[in-house]
């Protein structure tokens, strides 16, 4: 693939990277390319980051047509950057867009415009501890039409947002309260893919539950409210009686995380027994009173692990690991970060160094 770049004039001012935050800064440049039924995906683009011109009618704005990804670039050093596992990404938005009927992308499209687009915009990786670049991959449906149907239209488009911590509370434990009322997905419907209208219909909770004090949701399963299936916009493990337990991505409700995947694999290799199946809350109240609930954290690009201190179950509040950061759950923290960061070396073959790029 061919990209023409067309870089900017105007560059942005630098932001403060002590306060990046999660996602208010975005970079100088950004890549598009266009798809259209029959044609194929063309006009591979790095322009200056600017508005998009949409059609009113563009499917996208009615009826939710859109997938996204999230994953980030980091600061190893000696000027080399890297990425962590892209080709998982790109598999799993194709995924989301099988499911909403939109255009999968090659592979190594994706790949290569992420690439580019990071060796453009290079002095926005962040180089503080525990800062990196946010990478945000979407697909959305442009053509203005109203009828329900298949856009015969796409744009594929990738920005850039340097970012420090998701949660405000960094690696410190965060409350979650157990939502009974709301459900975040269904058996058969979305649940699986990183659309945009999964985390729409996610927010009355989110606020519901801030309201109340807690940062985040813990949801469970749609059809019975019996089932554990995510914690906020993360999957979730539960270590118990020395075992990590985590739902089992079967019913298709449940978002297959990259981050949960990789830490599986370091507790595999750690010889740490892992089950992926169904978890009932009453399990994990019977582990709570048995005091055999030793530490819960949830798992996300964004977050990376963020560890929960609180939960509220049925009006109950409950402490794990006495509120703070379980030793485990920071040995899983501090090993991922250190493969992503590239300080520990990356036994897995995950990072992909990218500081060859323009
Ligand atoms: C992640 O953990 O990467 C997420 O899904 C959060 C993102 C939607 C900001």
């Amino acid at each position: 693939m061919q990209i023409t770049k067309t870089l900017t004039t105007n560059p942005k001012p630098a932001p403060d990277w002590n306060n990046l935050g999660f996602g208010a800064f975005t970079t100088d440049h950004m890549f598009i390319m266009d798809y259209h039924e029959g044609r194929g995906w063309y006009d591979p683009r790095i322009v200056p980051y600017a508005p998009l011109a949409l059609d009113p009618a563009a499917i996208v704005l009615h009826y939710g047509a859109e997938v996204f990804e999230g994953l980030k670039a980091y600061y190893a050093g000696d000027d080399q950057i890297l990425l962590f596992r892209p080709e998982a990404n790109a598999q799993r938005i194709n995924n989301s867009s099988v499911r909403l009927c939109m255009p999968e992308l090659p592979v190594e499209y994706f790949v290569q415009a992420i690439k580019e687009l990071v060796g453009i915009d290079k002095h926005w990786v962040p180089k503080l501890p525990d800062t990196s670049l946010y990478i945000r991959p979407l697909v959305i449906a442009t053509e203005g039409v109203l009828g329900v149907r298949r856009s015969a239209d796409y744009q594929f488009i990738v920005i850039l947002s340097p970012v420090g911590a998701y949660y405000p509370e960094g690696l410190n434990p965060v409350k979650i309260y157990v939502e009974e009322e709301y459900v975040r997905s269904v058996r058969g419907g979305t649940g699986f893919c990183k659309c945009g209208g999964n985390y729409a219909a996610s927010l009355a909770a989110q606020y519901k539950a801030k309201e109340m004090g807690y940062s985040q949701v813990m949801w469970l399963d749609g059809a019975e409210r019996k089932y554990i299936d995510e914690v906020g916009t993360m999957n979730v493990m539960f270590k118990v009686n020395g075992r990590i337990l985590t739902p089992e991505l079967s019913s298709g409700t449940i978002l297959p995380g990259i981050t949960r995947d990789s830490v599986l694999k370091i507790l595999q290799s750690w010889n740490i027994p892992t089950e992926e199946r169904k978890i009932t809350l009453t399990e994990l109240q019977q582990a709570i009173q048995t005091g055999t609930l030793e530490e819960a954290f949830g798992t996300g690009t964004a977050a990376v692990i963020s560890p929960i201190g609180e939960l509220n179950i049925h009006g109950e509040k409950v402490a794990i690991s006495n509120g703070q950061i379980g030793p485990l759950t920071q040995k899983i923290y501090d090993t991922l970060t250190g493969i992503q960061w590239g300080k520990l070396k990356d036994e897995f073959g995950w990072t992909v160094n990218i500081s060859s790029q323009k």
